[in-house]
This record gives structure tokens, sequence and C-alpha cells, in this order.
């Protein structure tokens, strides 16, 4: 399948048509953003890393119970996807104080909480994704309540699953941010990405951060912390 026009260029990907209207390619760059694209850079062979360590945790997923975008990996940088609308909620699990949890509400990071907690953002950079309940969602019309149901059940199994596995790596997932889309028959997958620039891992003997906040936070070792944390997954 090869890639035809450009749909979308987004901070981190570009997406491209196909000559299968149901299907696209995304394509995952170097570039990196944070706090809303206000701070800009690249990261050196992360593209490569975010699409080959999301595909194989979305296979994983795939295996235990949660429906993905996922169709075929075809390159180092480009995967082909279901075509999706996406929902635009950003739904973030948190098992581990960290971030912006721990400056909203006052406390240091690194408390494991008793439960896991899920929150959802109104993806929208105009407004920099505001911070919303269910019932702003419903309001807003952004999702059906069967919708939201279905994505928070798939959120705390997908944390269920990655918490176990980053575990067995040596690996704690403190949190993440997941985006799901619906497929023209209105089902609900799993899509985006999951990789270092939308999870947190720190190294569970040191304490190391293994992802974006080290680009985020002018920590320095940035492209080795995305090495490091994908040699895990790889297995070597
Ligand atoms: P936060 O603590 O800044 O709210 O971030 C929670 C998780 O969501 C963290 O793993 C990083 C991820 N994240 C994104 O993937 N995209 C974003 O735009 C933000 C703000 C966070
Ligand atoms: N990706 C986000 C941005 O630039 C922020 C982040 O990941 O911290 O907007």
């Amino acid at each position: 399948m090869e890639k035809k026009e450009q749909l979308y260029e987004g901070k981190a990907k570009k997406v491209f048509a196909t000559e299968d209207p149901a299907l696209c390619i995304v394509s995952y760059k170097d570039d990196a953003t944070a706090f809303n694209g206000l701070k800009k850079g690249t990261i050196a062979g992360k593209g490569v890393v975010n699409n080959r360590m999301s595909n194989l945790l979305m296979r994983l997923l795939e295996q235990n119970g949660v429906p993905t975008h996922l169709v075929q990996e075809l390159s180092e940088r480009d995967t082909l996807v279901k075509k999706v609308q996406i929902v635009p909620l950003e739904v973030i699990v948190r098992n581990v104080s960290a971030g912006s949890f721990a400056k909203r509400y006052g406390v240091p990071e690194g408390i494991v909480f008793d439960e896991p907690t899920i929150e959802f953002s109104y993806k929208c950079d105009a407004l920099d994704d505001p911070l919303l309940n269910t019932y702003h969602a419903l309001a807003l019309k952004l999702a059906t309540k069967e919708e939201i149901a279905t994505i928070e059940r798939y959120a705390f199994r997908v944390n269920e699953v990655l918490k176990e596995y980053f575990l067995h790596l040596g690996v704690r997932l403190i949190d993440f941010k997941l985006e799901f889309g619906r497929l023209p028959d209105g089902t609900i997958v799993l899509a985006d990405e999951i990789s270092p620039d939308t999870c947190r891992f720190w190294d569970a003997e040191t304490g190391e951060k293994l992802d974006k906040d080290r680009f985020r936070r002018d920590m320095g070792g940035v492209e080795d912390a995305y090495r490091e944390i994908f040699k895990r997954v790889k297995g070597e």
C-alpha cells in the first residue's frame, strides 16, 4: 500500500490517504513539541522508536481484548491504520502522581495511588486542551454516554496490561494518554500512539525517567532514554 495525498500534519505525525478509503498511512516524525507547541525541537530517531513501539504495544493490547486502529507496520516510520474519526478527548490514566496532577493538586511526584485514576481533556489546541468531566463531554456532544463507558473500560484495561508488561521490563508505568477513534460502523478503537511521547516511564531500580519528560524539562539524555525504553520493549 502506498502513500497518496497528505490528509493531515500533526505535531509528531503525518497522515496520508491510500488507495483504500478505509485505510491511511501514519508517518512518524522526529519533531518534538511540548506545552502545546511552545517548546519545539527534534529527538533524533524518535519517529522510528514511537512507530515500532506503538505497534508492538497495540498488538499486545489486541491480544488482550482492546481493539486498535493498527493494520500493518510498513517501514521504520510508516504504519497502515484503519481510518477513524478521532473522538476529541485525551484520556489520561495515572498510577502515580506526576506532571500536571502533582502541580494541580500541590502534591509531590511519586505518590502511588491505591487505584488508578482517569481524566479527560478536550482535544482542542486553540483552548489548550482543557480538562473536562464526562458531563461536560456529553454537553459538548464530544461522545455519547455509551462511547465514554467503552473508552473508560478500554483505558483501564490498557493500564492493567501495560503496567504488568512494563514491570517485567523493569519499568514503572506512571501515567499515559490515549486517544480513541470511531470506525465507520461506530465501533470504538484505540488510535493515535502509545510511546515515550505519551507515557511516563520510570526505571524501577533507579527511578530514571525514560520518556519525553527529559525533553519537556531540559534534562538531557533524551535520545538515550528513547533508545533504552525501546531496547527493553524489543527484549534486548
Ligand atoms: P500531564 O501530567 O502533563 O497531564 O501528562 C499526563 C500524561 O499524558 C503523560 O504521560 C504525558 C501525556 N501527555 C501527552 O501525551 N500529550 C500531552 O499533550 C500532554 C500534556 C500529556
Ligand atoms: N505534545 C504536546 C504539545 O506540544 C505536549 C506534551 O506532550 O507535553 O503540545
